[in-house]
């Protein structure tokens, strides 16, 4: 005897994923990373002697600010609600030692003063602290007879420049060369010089990469030679968390891994193995590929820059460095 069955027979699938997707309202209830402006960081260019903003042809949309020009991006910054700005000063005059660097009236030391005076607290305000902006030969610290980069004697002027740094009022210094050790020579410079408040965001996982180009561009630098002594190389995963543990261990308050999406994987790692904040690097060329295939309708602009931003929050950064920083809050705004 056949009973009548109450329940049809299934004839598709019981689980149904795509039912959390029907509405816009319950796909944005269910996803499971947000992206907002205090996440976000501007990286901007001051260049000494400039009396006009310059373009950067390869960062379309990115400029060389003057000192003034400089002011008004970075007040925008703040009323968008951003995390903070990046400064990288480019002198007029490069030298063997990047004595720029250390000068107090040197571009980006004088731009510090400039912009923590505009923005007061509204804004976190971070500086490159690094030679190759300041070097004539593009290298990230001063060079042995031999032309090898010089770790310990670089080290000394990076604690300089950190101090000048400081002393100029920056928040934060973003130490970005590679060098072993960097960190906690920094951290024992601005201690001692009673800067115990100045964090430290180490460039912790940074690998030599052809996604950089587009920076020399940005800094007018023309480098001799290629950083691979000294950035790590790109086949390298293990290697990125050993670098984040080595620059917690000496004092980094964020670790940041650079450039970020070609190395989510090691973002997603480092974020696993430190108990510190994790930035990422959205560099350069990753920038400009994005804007040129964009320019030639070849892919959609703003989805692409919100697709790309969230992808990096979903493999683990807390904040994120980019040049979309201001757009994309614009973006989220809407
Ligand atoms: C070093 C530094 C670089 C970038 C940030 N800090 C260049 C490099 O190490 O070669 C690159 C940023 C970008 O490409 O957007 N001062």
């Amino acid at each position: 005897m056949n009973q009548p069955s109450e329940v049809p027979d299934v004839v598709g699938p019981v689980v149904r994923p795509r039912r959390l997707r029907t509405t816009p309202a319950l796909r944005r209830m269910v996803a499971e990373t947000s992206l907002e402006a205090r996440q976000l960081v501007l990286p901007l260019f001051v260049r000494e002697g400039l009396a006009e903003p310059r373009p950067i042809s390869s960062m379309p949309g990115v400029v060389q600010h003057t000192r003034s020009s400089l002011l008004a991006a970075v007040a925008e910054a703040a009323e968008l609600g951003l995390g903070g700005v990046m400064l990288f000063g480019v002198p007029e005059h490069k030298d063997a030692e990047g004595s720029g660097a250390i000068d107090p009236a040197g571009v980006l030391n004088l731009a510090i003063t400039d912009v923590v005076a505009e923005v007061g607290d509204a804004l976190t305000v971070m500086s490159d602290l690094c030679l190759d902006e300041f070097t004539d030969h593009g290298h990230c610290g001063v060079l042995t007879p031999d032309g090898r980069v010089d770790n310990d004697r670089t080290l000394e002027i990076y604690a300089e420049m950190a101090r000048a740094q400081a002393h100029a009022g920056v928040d934060m210094v973003g130490p970005s060369g590679m060098m072993d050790g960097q960190v906690r020579v920094i951290r024992q410079a601005l201690d001692a010089a009673a800067h115990t408040d100045v964090s430290i965001l180490a460039y912790s996982a940074k690998y030599a990469s052809v996604f950089y180009g587009p920076f020399r561009e940005a800094v007018d630098s023309s480098l001799q030679g290629d950083r691979r002594t000294y950035q790590q190389h790109h086949a390298n995963a293990v290697e990125g968390v050993r670098e984040a543990l080595l620059d917690v261990e000496e004092g980094a308050d964020i670790v940041m891994v650079k450039p970020a999406l070609a190395y989510l994987d090691v973002i997603r790692r480092v974020r696993d193995a430190v108990d510190v904040p994790v930035a990422a690097y959205n560099i350069s060329g990753e920038y400009a590929m994005i804007e040129a295939a964009a320019e030639r309708g070849w892919i959609d602009r703003e989805p692409a820059i919100l697709e790309t931003l969230t992808s990096i929050r979903r493999a683990g950064a807390d904040v994120i460095l980019t040049y979309w920083a201001a757009e994309a809050a614009r973006l989220l705004r809407r």
